[in-house]
């Protein structure tokens, strides 16, 4: 992020903590309570911002050199992702050509070819048939036309993506706009390596563990022996980016910070980003990393979802647990424990009360869920929601 930006933005911070303000949307929205219950509702948003809309898979790091792979099926297309011998980031329907098996049903490695389970019949890194057993006896068949099938992908800015459908397309300036494409080249993510991945499954709509990251005036309440111990509750600065959206939270450690001359100023000292990607992405760059959340529907439904919560660090801090290492500490562990315990905040209090208003919901008592003044990052996420449903946007309402 431009040093300008930080600036404005950390100062933005300051003058809400001093004033004993925060961000103010103007007013406050109100989303019917259907947004999370419905099953047509969820039929649409499946089929509009899964089965055919690019997907972030995860970071460059998750395939850190040539010949390695990762596969998900997180989306409903089964997906088999190589960085071929070459290095070019490339994604396939993991699918045998054959009878359809599931290829390759390992998560993540390091291989360049992949054989089905089934009758073995064996794939390279770029797709191909390289060779299917007994040949003779099964007869000629042209290999050519038995490649797996290739799938959009696209790696920029250090994020991987895919788009499940193979004539679909990736077009970043829509996705992201110039101003986020701006910034995100002004970070460093494609030099993160991935450290780790939590999963979790729980008994709520998919987009009530996007609003989880969507403000910070639950800190003092929710988070109160936790998060809030190194955050100012209820403050934070909010910037749109076409569809997607920026928090800036605001860390305790600003305290110090803002005591040191702006030239030492940073955005990652002083405060927690959260970019939100539309449809289903939180990502956090940190001082050491960055946490990538990915969300998603489960079992087709509308009353299921689970989360998948990934950790990357940068060179410079592996390096640092190296030499932590020559001093008999485990560094890795004890930065593992760090974010593990950011996760588990998360798991434990966030998608806890999520999975709480997900039952409230259901019973048919509210009719509407309310985002305050305080609250423009979900005002943004759910008015840009609708419209890309073709639905009517939520007012605004004096309050
Ligand atoms: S289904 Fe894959 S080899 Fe037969
Ligand atoms: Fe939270």
């Amino acid at each position: 992020m431009h040093k300008e930006e930080q600036l404005r933005l950390l100062k933005g911070l300051i003058h809400h903590l001093d004033a004993k303000t925060n961000i103010d949307a103007g007013g406050i929205l109100r989303t019917p309570a259907d947004t999370y219950t419905s099953s047509e509702r969820f039929e649409r948003e499946w089929d509009t911002f899964f089965l055919d809309h690019p997907q972030i898979i995860g970071m460059s790091g998750d395939l850190p050199k040539p010949d390695t792979f990762m596969t998900t099926e997180d989306f409903g297309v089964p997906v088999l992702a190589t960085r071929n011998s070459s290095g070019e980031f490339k994604a396939y329907a993991n699918v045998c050509s054959h009878r359809g098996v599931i290829v390759e049903d390992v998560k993540r490695g390091e291989k360049s070819k992949f054989s089905c389970p089934f009758h073995g019949w064996t794939y390279n890194n770029e797709g191909a048939l390289i060779g299917y057993p007994k040949s003779d006896q099964f007869g000629k068949i042209d290999k050519d036309c038995y490649g797996l099938k290739e799938l959009p992908a696209l790696e920029k800015f250090g994020f991987l993506w895919v788009h499940p459908s193979q004539d679909g397309k990736i077009e970043l300036d829509d996705l992201l706009g110039k101003d986020l494409m701006e910034e995100f080249g002004s970070w460093n993510f494609q030099d993160l390596t991935f450290a780790n991945e939590e999963e979790y499954q729980t008994e709520m709509n998919w987009k009530l563990a996007i609003d989880t990251f969507g403000e910070t005036y639950h800190f003092s309440v929710l988070h109160k022996d936790s998060l809030f111990q190194s955050f100012h509750g209820n403050c934070q600065m909010f910037d749109s980016f076409n569809r997607n959206g920026r928090l800036i939270l605001c860390k305790r450690t600003i305290d110090e910070m803002r005591k040191l001359p702006e030239s030492d100023w940073d955005i990652c000292s002083g405060s927690l980003p959260v970019y939100y990607l539309f449809p289903n992405i939180i990502f956090m760059p940190t001082p050491e990393g960055a946490f990538l959340v990915k969300e998603y529907p489960a079992e087709n439904s509308p009353h299921k979802s689970f989360s998948k919560i990934s950790f990357y660090f940068y060179p410079h801090v592996l390096e640092r647990i190296k030499e932590l290492e020559k001093t008999g500490i485990n560094g890795k562990e004890l930065l593992e424990e760090q974010y593990g315990g950011f996760a588990s905040v998360i798991r434990d209090e966030d998608y806890v009360v999520a999975a709480s208003s997900h039952r409230g919901l259901r019973t048919g008592t509210l009719d509407y869920l309310t985002f305050g003044k305080n609250e423009p990052a979900l005002h943004h996420y759910h008015n840009t929601y609708r419209q890309a449903l073709g639905l009517q946007s939520l007012p605004l309402e004096e309050a």
